[in-house]
């Protein structure tokens, strides 16, 4: 398989605190990986290093044969990356046409974006029943789809999601992976999920990380790692044998 992203020995800072830590994460072409970890883990640092937003004080961000470490964002954007950001943020005085439309900005292929428009109403035909209504009134997972079907009409080669299932309902959950997962069989999409559960990620992924405090636990096939076990560990830092007090339930 042909690798697409290389996250290389990132450490990113703010101000003096290392978010994340000498993080090392591939993915290859039409893979879907996760990372997850608890709340402040650096999971989110990790996306936008990615996507430049930030800048790593070490290491290297690699999107096919280039460099893009440190590179603008709109750049990043260019090359092909679409980061999905957390918290579904939908504009909330366009409708819902005008937010998608939104992902065609940077596209010159006129004749080609109405296509892939059209594509996205189909696969999300709740969108299309609501094409002229403020993205506002719209449900946490319609608006969730919203920001997705905004992110394919960049036609990206890599999509990263920042905690896609945040305060949705389990079913809905279940829809927008399914979407996903869709994605990537049926378009070939590249995906690099990012999810505090560790049971989602562990259903949806090929292979996942773990992240704790900036650092890479543990990594691997999913299947390989379906029983949960190890991944608890390294989610929460469990020593064996020892039990830490006030750790938070999975
Ligand atoms: N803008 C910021 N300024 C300072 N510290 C931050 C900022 N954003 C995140 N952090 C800190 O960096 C660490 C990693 O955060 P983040 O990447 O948001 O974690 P996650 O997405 O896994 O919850 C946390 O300790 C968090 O408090
Ligand atoms: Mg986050």
């Amino acid at each position: 398989m042909t690798t697409l992203l290389k996250v290389d020995n990132i450490t990113v800072h703010y101000s003096r605190l290392a978010a994340v830590r000498n993080v090392s994460v591939d993915v290859s072409e039409g893979e879907i990986v996760c990372i997850v970890g608890p709340n402040g883990a650096g999971k989110s640092t990790t996306l936008l290093t990615i996507s430049g937003i930030l800048s790593p004080t070490e290491g290297t961000v690699t999107f096919g044969t280039k460099n893009i470490t440190g590179a603008n964002p709109e750049n990043v954007a260019r090359m092909g990356i679409s980061q999905v950001p957390e918290g579904r943020h939908v504009f909330t005085a366009l409708n819902v046409e005008e937010n998608l439309r939104i992902g065609t900005r940077m596209r010159r292929d006129r004749g080609e974006i109405e296509k892939d428009f059209n594509m996205v109403l189909e696969m999300f035909p709740v969108l299309a029943e609501r094409k002229r209504q403020s993205a506002g009134k719209l449900s946490g997972g319609e608006q969730q789809m919203l920001v997705i079907g905004r992110a394919l009409l960049t036609r990206p080669k890599l999509m990263t999601i920042d905690e896609p299932s945040l305060g949705l309902a389990p079913k809905i959950v279940d829809r927008v992976y399914e979407v996903l997962t869709d994605l990537r069989n049926r378009m070939g999409l590249t995906l690099l999920i990012v999810e505090q559960s560790s049971e989602r990620a562990l259903k949806a992924a090929d292979r996942i990380y773990v992240l704790r405090s900036g650092q890479i636990q543990l990594s691997g096939n999913a299947k390989d790692l379906r029983d949960g076990e190890k991944v608890k560990q390294a989610y929460f830092g469990f020593t064996e044998g020892v039990k830490h007090v006030g750790e938070v339930a999975f």
